[in-house]
This record gives structure tokens, sequence and C-alpha cells, in this order.
């Protein structure tokens, strides 16, 4: 099977950087920039899954970058009070104001505890079901189908996040912004959901002085991180309505549900309810669209290099449904995504090649030392988290880490999926952290990745580079250029 590589991967083997007087490790980060996940996983490969980065005298980004499976056990789960994502963090996202991906302590145990109650309320795996299924026939499949009868190439990454923004809205907004048509309208909030992922990544790694001085002066990076907040801004406080979803029967109300956590929590907000509303769905936005777009972008581009896992799929699909042939648009239930054990699997494989959110931000509150003693962190110092880089260690993930393997999900039988550790599997965050949208995010991508196996053969354009954009969440840095032609009965027409 073969290797993932991109054209940078096969550069030389790269030492860990040299620590220059007054600039520290700086340089080499710049010179880097463009890679910056492959080269962070290539020193930490080099020096066992843990590295200590000097940044330059007095800009404060001296850090601890680990991916080593024991560290993660440690800082998410068996010390958690102790790593919180801290003022840093807030400081870095504050876009996301009092949203649950900013929010520590009390804050967050509201956020998590309102999220969960929402999540597990009896009509809301019904309610996605409707929400995908209307957004599947209504816009994915009349999408897909116009540039297949007209034969032209498209950016699938494009029309996923879009198909994505879409659900999403419709699910908690009870509102359909339309991005999804044959002509690919603008939507200014769809697109400041990407062009806000630079400027959020870039905060991570230049001295805070810069982007604040960047911010100030509304240059650069900085420019296009306010106008997407205002474009954030701008679409969603017209669809704030605590009355919004109740016209629907019995479905899920998750302004009301966050209105009254607000109004009984005696914890002082940033802002007012409004404000607070405001947070907590584009958290949600964030969660839903990027992290669902992001994953299908690369599995389909997973499988474009390797057909003969399409091929078992699809076989999957087939026998275990029990399709009948010469049907006409087919989707897929929840309950039938259930019994799609390979295409879990495959989709468990693209996430541990490519976690969407490919790393994590802590700051101890307290000094520590990490498992194996000899790493020392305290109040001052940053740890990140490469969850892209946990994916691509030999030593965590075995001699044939860089290939895609679904089998390797797969348990003797092939009836079920292994379950891997989540500190050796960290894609969707491990400890009390963890991602509440897991089962939520797999029955998505299963009906939306079996409709479209099922009608169509996508195929990558051959010209086409992809690469992982440089930016907090993992996409396609160009898209995902690809033509489709139609199967009919299952056979490429
Ligand atoms: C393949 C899809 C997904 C992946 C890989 C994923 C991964 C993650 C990760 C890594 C985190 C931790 C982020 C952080 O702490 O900074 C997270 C948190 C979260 N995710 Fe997901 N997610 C996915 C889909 C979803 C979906 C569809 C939802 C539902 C809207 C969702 C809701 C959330 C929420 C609310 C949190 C915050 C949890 C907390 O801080 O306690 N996720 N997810």
């Amino acid at each position: 099977m073969g290797k993932i590589s991109f054209v940078f991967l096969n550069q030389k083997t790269r030492s860990a950087p040299t620590n220059w007087p007054i600039v520290g490790m700086l340089p080499e980060l710049i010179q880097n920039i463009h890679r910056s996940h492959d080269y962070v996983t290539e020193i930490l490969k080099e020096s066992g899954g843990t590295f200590e980065f000097k940044g330059p005298l007095f800009g404060n980004m001296d850090m601890v970058i680990t991916c080593d499976p024991a560290n993660i056990q440690h800082i998410f789960s068996k010390k958690f009070s102790n790593y919180p994502k801290g003022p840093e963090f807030r400081k870095i996202f504050e876009i996301l104001g009092d949203g649950i991906f900013n929010a520590d302590f009390e804050l967050w145990e509201l956020h998590r505890r309102t999220t969960l109650s929402l999540m597990s309320h009896e009509n809301f795996y019904g309610s996605l079901e409707r929400t995908v299924w209307q957004k599947v026939e209504t816009g994915l499949i009349p999408v897909l189908d116009y540039f297949c009868k007209q034969g032209t190439d498209f950016d699938m990454q494009d029309v996923l996040q879009r198909f994505s923004f879409d659900s999403t809205c419709q699910f908690f907004l009870n509102y359909d912004p339309g991005s999804l048509s044959p002509d690919l309208p603008n939507v200014p909030c769809e697109k400041a959901l990407s062009d806000a992922l630079e400027p959020l990544f870039h905060r991570h790694i230049v001295p805070k002085s810069v982007w604040k001085v960047q911010k100030w002066l509304e240059i650069g990076n900085e420019k296009k991180l306010l106008e997407a907040w205002k474009a954030f801004d701008d679409f969603i406080y017209p669809h704030i309505s605590v009355e919004g979803n109740q016209g629907k029967d019995n479905d899920v109300n998750v302004f009301a549900s966050f209105k009254n956590a607000y109004e009984e929590s005696d914890l002082k907000f940033s802002g007012d309810l409004t404000h607070f509303l405001r947070d907590t769905f584009l958290g949600l936005l964030f969660a839903g669209r990027d992290s669902l777009s992001s994953s299908l972008t690369w599995f389909f581009w997973l499988i474009s290099k390797n057909p003969w896992v399409e091929i078992k799929i699809q076989e999957e699909i087939e026998t275990v449904l029990q399709i009948k042939r010469n049907e006409n648009w087919r989707f897929f239930s929840v309950e039938e995504s259930h019994k799609l054990v390979y295409l879990h699997a495959a989709l468990c494989e693209t996430l541990r090649l490519f976690p969407p959110i490919a790393l994590e931000l802590k700051a101890p509150t307290e000094p520590d030392i990490f498992p194996g003693g000899n790493i020392c962190v305290d109040q001052n110092t940053k740890v990140i988290i490469s969850f892209y880089s946990t994916g691509r260690m030999e030593s965590v993930w075995g001699e044939d880490c860089l290939e895609f393997k679904p089998d390797r999900w797969i348990l003797p039988g092939g009836q079920r999926v292994k379950h891997e550790s989540s500190f050796k599997f960290p894609a969707f965050n491990a400890g009390p952290r963890t991602c509440p949208g897991k089962k939520m995010a797999f029955i998505q991508m299963k009906m939306v990745a079996a409709t479209i196996m099922h009608h169509f053969q996508v195929q990558v354009l051959e010209s086409h580079l992809v690469a992982p954009r440089d930016a907090v969440m993992l996409k396609a840095k160009n898209g995902l250029k690809v033509k489709l032609s139609r199967k009919v009965h299952g056979i490429e027409a």
C-alpha cells in the first residue's frame, strides 16, 4: 500500500532547530512555517515524542511540544485540572468569546452540562437524521449531479464545507442559509469560517506583541480576522431566537437550553445573554462545519489513492445493507450507518492521519513534571500537543504508520471496530474534554460518504497538489479538485 507523502515530506530529514542567542529557535520555525505540521512531526520523531522549543528572548514563546500518548494521558486526564486552556488560549481565540472552546472551569462545566443534556434529548438523533437527509436530498445530490452532468471539475472541499455549514445552521438555528447550490453563492459567514483559520494559527506562532500591533493597525492576518469577526456577528445575531426551534415538533432547542443555563448561573459573563448565545452558537458552528468537512475531504483524497478501500466500502454498502439494484437516489439512515463497519474503520484511519483539530494548547497552573521525569513545566510554559504527530509516530502506530490501512481498525472476525485509547488516537480529544459530538460526527460522515460513494465515482485530478493548510483546522491547502461520474447499479456509468 502506498505511503502518504506530500512533496515536502520527501525533503532531507531535519534535526532539532538550533537555539540561537536572542532569537532562539524562531528563525527555523519561520523558515518551515509553510509545512509546520510535518516539520513539528519530524522534530518530535527525532526527539522521542517531546521537545522543548526556545523562543526569542522576551518573546514569551518558550514551549514544550509533545505527541507522546503518556503525556497526553497525563495532561488531558490524570492532571486535567492543572492543564486548563488558560488565558493565552482565550486571547488567541477571543473571537469565540464565552463559548465552550474558550472556556475553563465553571464556565466550561456549564457549557459541557448543557451540551450533553441537549445531545441526550430523545429526539436529538431523529432530528439530526431528518436534517442531514433533507440537506443531502435538496442540496448535496443536486449540486453533485449538476457538476457530474456538466463534466467539469470542482472543489469537493468547498462543496463539503457548504454542506456542513447549511446543515449545522439548519440543525442548531433552524435556518438554512442556502450556501450549497450549483452557482456556489458567496455567503460571507461561510467564507469567514475559512478565512479565520490562518490568522488564528499565526497567533500561536508569532510573538503576541506582533499580532497585537497588527490588530491595532488592522493589517495583514489581523485585518482578515476582524473582517471574519464582523461576518460572524452580522450572520448570527439576527438569527438568535429563543423561540426559533419551537415550530418544529419536539425538536432540540439549543437557545432555550442555553438561555436557562445562563439565567440560572451566578457566573460573571463577558457580555449579555445575546452575546452569550452568539458565542455558544459560533462554537457549535466551528465544531460542526469544519471538523466534518475536513474529515470527509481527507477521506475522499485517501480513498482516491487507495482504490481497493473504495471497492471494499462499496461492497459493504451493497451486501450489508442489502441494497436492491435499480434503485434511483438512495439515502442512508442513522440505523444503516451503524452497520457500516468497514466505512467506520476507514474514517477512523482518516482521522488518525488527518485529525481536523491538529493541535491543542494548554497552560499549566502549577509546576509539574511529565511522566518519565525529564520534562518540567511551570506557569510560564506553553504546552502544545500535536495530535497530527501522534498519528504519525512509528513508536505509537508501528512501522506502517504512514500507510492508509482501515484494516488495522477491524477486530478479528471483521464484524466490529477495534477500540483504541484516546491517548493514542486523540482526534476527538481525551479525558473530560472529549468531543461530545463524536457519535453525531460519525453518523453524519457515514451518511454522507455512503450516499456519495453509492452514486458517484470520485476522481481526484492528477495534476492537483494536495497538502495540509497551516491553520488551526487541518484543511487541504488548495482544496480537493475532483471530477465525478455517475454509477449506475453500483457500476461506473
Ligand atoms: C470528525 C468530526 C469531529 C472531530 C474530529 C472533533 C474533534 C474535537 C476535538 C479535538 C475537540 C477538543 C477541542 C478543544 O478542546 O479545543 C472537540 C471538542 C468539541 N466538539 Fe468536536 N469534533 C468533531 C465533530 C463535532 C461535532 C459534529 C460537534 C457538534 C456540534 C462537536 C462538538 C464539540 C464540542 C461542543 C466540543 C467542546 C468540548 C469541550 O470543550 O468540553 N464536535 N471536538
